[in-house]
């Protein structure tokens, strides 16, 4: 795929389209929406939803990445008036005015900011969304935004990423655990193994209410390129993952819960035992759908490679050791063939 340059110009007014636009047509997206047909007899086969008190949890987010990629949990200790009240943040700041919006646009080489979805770059088409990143402090785009009453704002978002490094952080532990990882297996984890000198992302994500979602893109199907990321979703499902001979398998919002998707660097430092799961959006005719993803990956200088427990022998090391920062640059090259462009050749 040859990267197509796309501007901000491109973002547009969402709520002035009776109809949708040609280059917001896809060709037909049908080959998978998932949609189990009605009926008692007929059960579908669906995510793995794993609360982390009980006391199997870490086998059973072993199979899950194992056979998954992805998960969803619950009592995961984030309370659920900081999930509402960070989803009620980024609505607000959706609802601006595109004038504002763009007064906080991203930059062309820059991470943080609004926008469109940073893989639009790959598709020719448009996808139906619009997009807020925060790599670091807020501040300085939150004051753009809200002269007035940034800080508010700021806090908000702050205590979420705060909430979700900690999470993050567990969660590390019990896909690795699930794995025979120990604390000593993982010298960057830090001295006390809590993960705490981590690089990490907040992606806000909104898709408004689309006139063809038939035809429409949320969000282009892509595995992400972190460790693992954790997402929230209102209530409004359009998240589904790609499950091999079944197709496109819709994972619906549950009250309270997260999901935990696989990234690539954690399937390259499980050396291809925890494969990243392709995902994507797809939107609804009637409801806006907004997601939150924290995207969590390792300190900048450290090289993920397979760990040295899971090769052996009769199991060599599939990829090269990347920093997050080169592997970012393979999968701007490379998009979804990026995993592929750090293996070790045979
Ligand atoms: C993402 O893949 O970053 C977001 C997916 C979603 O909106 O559910
Ligand atoms: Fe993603």
């Amino acid at each position: 795929a040859h990267p197509v340059h796309l501007h901000h110009k491109h973002l547009l007014d969402f709520t002035s389209f009776q109809e949708l636009p040609d280059s917001y047509k896809w060709t037909q997206l049908d080959d998978h929406a998932h949609c189990p047909p009605g009926g008692d007899s007929f059960v579908a086969e669906s995510v793995p939803v794993i609360d982390l008190s009980d006391p199997n949890a870490l086998k059973k987010i072993g199979h899950a990445c194992k056979t998954w990629g992805v998960f969803q949990v619950t009592n995961h200790g984030v309370p659920s008036t900081l999930l509402d009240i960070t989803e009620k943040a980024s609505m607000s700041l959706f609802s601006l005015p595109i004038q504002q919006k763009l007064k906080a646009a991203r930059l062309p080489d820059g991470v943080s900011g609004y926008g469109v979805a940073r893989i639009a770059s790959f598709f020719s088409k448009l996808m139906w969304s619009e997009g807020f990143t925060v790599a670091g402090s807020p501040l300085e785009h939150f004051r753009q935004l809200w002269p007035q009453d940034y800080s508010k704002f700021c806090d908000i978002i702050e205590e979420y990423q705060l909430e979700m490094q900690k999470l993050a952080a567990r969660l590390m532990w019990l896909t690795l655990g699930s794995l025979g990882i120990t604390r000593e297996d993982i010298k960057w984890a830090g001295p006390k193994s809590d993960f705490k000198e981590t690089s990490a992302a907040l992606q806000f994500n909104y898709y408004p209410a689309c006139p063809d979602p038939d035809r429409a893109m949320g969000l282009a199907a892509h595995t992400d390129s972190t460790l693992l990321t954790i997402l929230y979703q209102n209530s409004t499902s359009g998240l589904q993952v790609l499950r091999e001979g079944t197709g496109w398998v819709t994972v619906p919002p549950i009250p309270g819960g997260l999901v935990i998707n696989v990234g690539d660097l954690l399937h390259i430092l499980s050396n291809g035992l925890y494969p990243s799961v392709l995902h994507r959006a797809v939107v609804n005719r009637t409801k806006h759908r907004l997601s939150m993803a924290y995207l969590y990956g390792p300190p900048p200088s450290v090289k993920i490679s397979p760990l040295s427990k899971l090769v052996g022998p009769s199991q060599p090391p599939l990829y090269r050791p990347v920093t997050w920062n080169e592997y970012l640059g393979t999968k701007a090259k490379h998009f979804n063939k990026a995993l592929s462009s750090v293996r070790v050749c045979a």
